[in-house]
């Protein structure tokens, strides 16, 4: 038996809600209704497909639950190389930057198009009418992972697009995982006995590069936007600040934190004001990255062996360092509270010289098994104390 006009219609409702719930939770992060009510019309979609399987397709909002797993992931030849970035640690880098930016298109002033630098993985997504057709991992820049199965699950990465994008398209941008995220899915480990990441950018690597995509389903990852793979494709957008608007317009999540600044003074009040916002941020970055915003001034200023002379990362100081555990005393608090203290040797992180880190309880002791000369990782997240 065929499905009458209403299944269909029905379907393609459901299919609708559930991505503009999706689009709500994981690109605007404004939820719209209760989980309950999605999980309802999930099941109920999930009920039809399996009453008329031949209305499955591969951007249904069900097929974002995994497939088969690999035996490895295939290799995918990049539209355009996936360069990196060339890196700036202090003020004068930066305004080294925008000098030769200046110099090289021999003007007075140049305006940037500026965001954070997520601390992910860089992937890549290439839609063929309209549909996402396959997404891979950076890898050597040129040739990268074929993990579309797992990118499928991302449910902030759109499977169509609206009408109104272009049909052929290669988007560029970071996968990652919240930090809130993070801390429940390694609780979940803990409580399983399974191991546990030591960050979310490696709960993020690791959940993207498995075989089995129905694992990376249930990890939470998401996506964020930061370019395309050719923007000379698309002609009627004249700068990178249009054209992360037009990836929002397309569905796509971007950055709410970006701007666009004039000069050197620009970027360095843009650095001052994300490193303020740093550990309020719901996911990790490790710096802001500038770039030349008219897209004909990047073309003039090209490239510089792997790395665009019109962009640079200007990162923060690093928020993790190893070093080694010299001794474990308790401190006795005012209300008589013990805490265990670790003595760490000296060393730089998060801006600061670390000596000291508080170990919470007894029982977080066990639990990471810590013991004199080890070598540890301490992490500094803002003013917070260091781990
Ligand atoms: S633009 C030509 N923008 O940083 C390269 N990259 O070394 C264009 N990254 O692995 C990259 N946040 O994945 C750009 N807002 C951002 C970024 C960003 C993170 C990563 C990127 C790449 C590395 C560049």
């Amino acid at each position: 038996m065929i499905a009458s006009a209403e299944v269909l219609d029905r379907v393609r409702v459901l299919r609708t809600e559930i991505e503009r719930h999706n689009y709500a939770y994981y690109v605007l992060d404004a939820p719209t209704i209760p989980d309950a009510e999605y999980d309802r019309l999930f099941r109920e979609l999930v009920g039809l497909e399996e009453a008329w399987p031949e209305l499955v397709t591969a951007e249904s909002p069900t097929q974002r639950v995994g497939a088969a797993p690999l035996q490895d992931f295939g290799q995918l030849t990049h539209g355009a190389p996936m360069l990196s970035l060339g890196n700036a640690f202090t003020d004068e880098d930066a305004e080294n930057f925008d000098r030769r930016c200046r110099e090289g298109l021999k003007c007075e002033s140049v305006d940037y198009a500026v965001e954070p630098k997520f601390d992910g993985l860089a992937i890549t997504l290439r839609y063929k009418a309209g549909r996402l057709e396959v997404g891979a991992t950076r890898g050597d820049g040129y040739t990268g992972e074929d993990v579309t199965e797992n990118l499928r699950t991302v449910r902030a990465i759109p499977l169509l697009l609206p009408p109104g994008a272009p049909q052929e398209l290669e988007v560029r941008g970071e996968v990652l995982m919240y930090k809130r995220d993070f801390a429940r899915l390694n609780a979940r480990q803990r409580d399983a006995g399974e191991k546990e990441f030591a960050n979310p950018r490696n709960a993020a690597a690791g959940s993207l590069r498995q075989l089995d995509s129905r694992i990376t389903a249930q990890r939470p990852l998401r996506f964020f936007a930061y370019g395309v793979a050719s923007p000379e494709a698309l002609p009627h957008l004249t700068t990178h600040a249009a054209l992360m608007d037009a990836l929002m317009s397309w569905g796509f999540p971007v950055s709410p934190d970006r701007a666009v600044v004039r000069g050197a003074t620009g970027l360095l009040a843009f650095y001052r004001r994300i490193g303020e916002k740093r550990a309020a941020l719901p996911y990790e970055i490790d710096g802001v990255v500038y770039k030349v915003n008219a897209f004909a001034a990047q073309a003039a200023l090209g490239f510089v062996s792997r790395a665009p002379r019109f962009a640079i990362a200007h990162k923060f100081p690093a928020e993790e360092a190893l070093t080694e555990l010299i001794d474990i005393d308790v401190q006795v608090g005012r209300t008589g509270a013990i805490t265990p203290v670790a003595r760490l040797k000296p060393v730089f992180v998060g801006g600061v010289t670390v000596t000291n880190a508080t170990l919470h309880n007894e029982d977080e002791i066990r639990r990471k098994d810590v013991r004199l000369g080890d070598t540890v990782i301490v992490r500094r997240a803002g003013d917070v104390i260091p781990e």
